[in-house]
């Protein structure tokens, strides 16, 4: 019989929270608001079934061989172009989804011990990335701006870098201003911290675009992580990184002992598919989509949660609505009383890199329809003021 030792590291690894939580939810009948998926209806299928004719007429051999670890050309060409600060094509690698630019950057610059800083709360699935490098994770003190200086600058000495995510934050849906921006990054250059941006959410703002990424501010200080997930599919695994020089070489060597390359089919048809400035004519659909979804789950939030102490974040865009429950209820305890009643959410705790707010969740507002999302919003009112009859707060039966 093999006796398999395990390493350090795969002790410190867990099954990521919200897909044990979907294993429950998904079922007939009940309304989720808890997955983190774009809306299939955003995906523009018929530009790929064109742009795979004409990658496999052109350039078929090429596109079905192996590639470079850095990525096809013409699509780090594209992407430079894209972001909004003079970005060398050189310094751009292509991921296999911005998750994987997480693991890079996990590995690369974390030992066993280091310190890292994050939001809190944070995206799960960077914790999930990290976690398996044995760091102490460090959650800087938020507010609705995001990261607050005073404390990004207390708990800097030693950290290896800050991972931060100022626009649409998953989960709470926040988006740091400008003042904060400036301040954090000044901040960071001050004291030589490094800072790790996620933004796979930028680009669905609703009514003005964010205000200019903190890379943009100090290329040389910071890694980005952008995706194509949510402009054009998540099945694409299509993500990237822009990186300095000083370390791009290592995160392209972690790359080849990763998966040698990204996809260069899937790298091929969305180079194809963002000819001709599809992502200007695209990208505006999704975010009406998405604008109209969240003002019905606004006022559905409004309407149904009336008399009930429950604090409600109103995000300017992305994927995500944040809710702080009545005090003394508790969304883990809750989440059983919605789903019986048709609805699921992720409770907000795993979020959190140390102790979570018991308190709070998060909704997806972009995968229901609007009826949908309306008859949602009122079963989890039901639970909600259920529970804290049960817990005898001093919530009014509608
Ligand atoms: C903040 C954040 N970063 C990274 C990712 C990973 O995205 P990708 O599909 O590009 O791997 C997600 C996915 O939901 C996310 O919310």
């Amino acid at each position: 019989m093999a006796h398999w030792n395990m390493a350090a590291r795969a002790a410190q690894m867990n099954p990521s929270v919200i897909r044990e939580i979907l294993k429950v939810t998904e079922r007939p009948g009940v309304i989720s608001l808890a997955g983190g998926l774009p809306s299939p209806e955003t995906f523009p299928i018929a530009e790929f079934a064109q742009a795979c004719q004409r990658v496999l007429g052109d350039d078929g051999k090429a596109a079905l061989q192996y590639a470079s670890s850095e990525g096809h050309a013409p699509l780090r060409e594209a992407v430079a172009a894209m972001l909004p600060w003079d970005v060398d094509p050189a310094h751009v690698l292509i991921t296999t989804g911005s998750q994987q630019g997480l693991d890079l950057v996990a590995k690369i610059l974390i030992d066993a011990g280091s310190k890292v800083l994050v939001e809190t709360p944070t995206y799960l699935g960077a914790l999930q990335a990290f976690t398996p490098m044995q760091p102490t994770i460090v959650g800087v003190r938020c507010d609705a701006g995001g990261v607050m200086v005073d404390d990004l600058v207390a708990q800097a000495p030693g950290a290896r870098f800050a991972y931060l995510l100022p626009n649409f934050q998953n989960p709470t849906g926040r988006t740091m201003d400008e003042t904060r921006r400036v301040a954090v990054s000044e901040a960071a250059a001050r004291i030589g911290l490094p800072i790790v941006e996620d933004n796979p959410y930028g680009d669905l703002w609703f009514d003005e675009p964010p205000p200019l990424p903190l890379t943009a501010r100090n290329p040389e200080g910071c890694i980005y992580l952008g995706s194509f997930s949510k402009v054009l599919a998540p099945g694409l695994r299509l993500g990237f990184l822009v990186a300095p020089k000083a370390i791009y070489p290592k995160l392209l060597q972690a790359k080849q002992a990763a998966d040698l390359h990204t996809p260069g089919f899937n790298q091929r048809l969305v180079a194809e598919v963002l000819k001709d400035g599809f992502l200007a004519r695209h990208v505006p659909t999704i975010r009406a989509l998405y604008k109209r979804r969240r003002d019905v789950m606004l006022a559905a939030l409004d309407r149904e949660m009336s008399g009930l102490d429950v604090e409600i974040n109103r995000p300017a865009g992305g994927m995500f609505l944040w809710l702080r429950l009545p005090a003394g209820i508790d969304a883990g305890r809750l989440l059983p009383m919605a789903v019986a009643r048709g609805v699921a959410f992720v409770p907000g705790a795993p979020f959190y890199a140390g102790q979570g707010d018991p308190r709070t969740l998060r909704l997806s507002f972009v995968t229901a329809s609007e009826d949908e999302i309306r008859q949602a919003i009122g079963a989890l009112a039901v639970a909600i003021r259920l529970m804290a009859a049960e817990s005898g707060g001093q919530a009014r039966h509608a």
